[in-house]
């Protein structure tokens, strides 16, 4: 009989409990698997708390958000342990041999994938599952917890149409997405939003502030921006691409002081404001316009409550094929989406390997085509 490890790491997302049953009822009932569960992402591992994901356990989790295991963003190279960070990997590898497992399955974002590649490397058999609300892991059609925040995001912008046409206003809805812009162009789309700022395509305020004057000479004297929470003007993205450059010029001479300096500069000055930018933004556009302009930041929202159909049925089918995966002795795979089946996918391919949308995406070519306003020339 096989024993398995079970942890959700990151933010929480819809879809992760639907995925632990996935996993764990295929594990448990097509393989005589025995399932555990660690707490709080690799902190639980690392401290040993583990629970025993027994049928019971496993059963009227379907649609409940979050995570039954409870998360944290705790890597395990550089986990906080009496105010320092410290390198645990080697508990986390002695607890896994202590809990005599076959494999860790690691349900996880960007981060995830990256830090589930090095305990690979050390020696566990490792297998992780897609989950993000900002569908940028790359390597797989989709993540769970994306449709589902698509949903809420695009029933916020639906709501926030009430407000902007009955007081003609600017409402400038911040969606998130880290630093990428799906969640924001795919609500931004469904929800009919007028323009919409991504971070991978920096925008010019002077042709937003156009884009919403624009509407007003046809009688439209309203405007619902939808901004991703990592969207930058050109003049902030040429800044960070200067910082950028000097990174990755000091690193290229094996100056580590410089390197260091730049990093904490360019830091600094994302951190400089960056939960400041959508009242800033609106405070632009009242000021370009004339318009009266509200911000509304939907944040963690996005990431709350019951999962979608279709986050669940991907949660189930991905958790199902990484119990098959398991079974075949198959590791060091992410267990990807590709169309109506999972495949499985080297986490080398996958560690760093960052999606964000193109430019030139078929979403961002129907954008433009239905009218919105991308934020650059119109
Ligand atoms: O990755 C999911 C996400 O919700 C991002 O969209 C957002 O940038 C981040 O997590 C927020 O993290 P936290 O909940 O730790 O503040």
């Amino acid at each position: 009989t096989k024993r398995i490890g079970v942890l959700t790491a990151g933010g929480d997302c819809p879809g992760l409990n639907a995925a632990i049953r996935g996993v764990g009822k295929t594990a448990q009932g097509t393989y005589d698997m025995r399932v555990l569960g660690f707490r709080d992402g690799f902190r639980g591992l690392v401290e040993n708390r583990v629970v025993d994901l027994d049928r019971a356990k496993l059963s009227g989790i379907l649609t409940i958000g979050g995570t039954i295991l409870g998360t944290s963003r705790d890597k395990p190279h550089k986990m906080r342990v009496d105010g320092r960070n410290v390198d645990m990997t080697d508990v986390i590898v002695r607890n896994y041999a202590a809990n005599h497992l076959d494999a860790l399955v690691c349900l996880g974002g960007g981060g995830t994938q990256k830090n589930a590649l090095v305990l690979q490397e050390h020696g566990l058999n490792v297998i992780t599952l897609p989950k993000t609300i900002d569908n940028d892991v790359g390597l797989t059609d989709v993540s769970f917890g994306f449709d589902t925040a698509l949903g809420i995001a695009t029933d916020a912008i639906d709501r926030l149409h009430s407000t902007a046409h009955s007081h003609h206003r600017i409402i400038v809805v911040e969606i998130m997405g880290h630093r990428s812009g799906w969640l924001a162009l795919g609500a931004g789309m469904a929800g009919g939003a007028d323009v919409i700022l991504l971070p991978e395509i920096p925008y010019d305020i002077q042709a937003v502030a156009k884009a919403v004057t624009d509407r007003v000479r046809y009688g439209l004297n309203f405007s619902i921006v939808a901004v991703a929470e990592g969207a930058m003007s050109m003049q902030d993205a040429a800044r960070v691409q200067d910082y950028q450059q000097r990174i990755a010029l000091a690193q290229e001479r094996g100056d580590r002081k410089a390197r260091k300096k730049a990093k904490a500069e360019l830091k600094a000055f994302e951190a400089s404001g960056a939960d400041q930018h959508t009242l800033r933004l609106a405070r632009q556009l009242e000021a370009l316009t004339g318009l009266e302009s509200r911000p509304t930041i939907l944040g963690h929202l996005q990431r709350g409550g019951t999962p979608s159909a279709a986050d669940r049925l991907l949660a189930t089918r991905l958790g199902s094929v990484c119990a098959d995966l398991i079974d075949a002795g198959h590791y060091g795979v992410m267990v990807a989406a590709r169309g109506d089946s999972a495949e499985p996918v080297p986490l080398e391919q996958v560690a760093g390997n960052k999606k964000l949308v193109p430019p030139d995406h078929p979403w961002v070519k129907s954008a433009k085509n239905v009218g919105i306003c991308l934020g650059v020339g119109v």
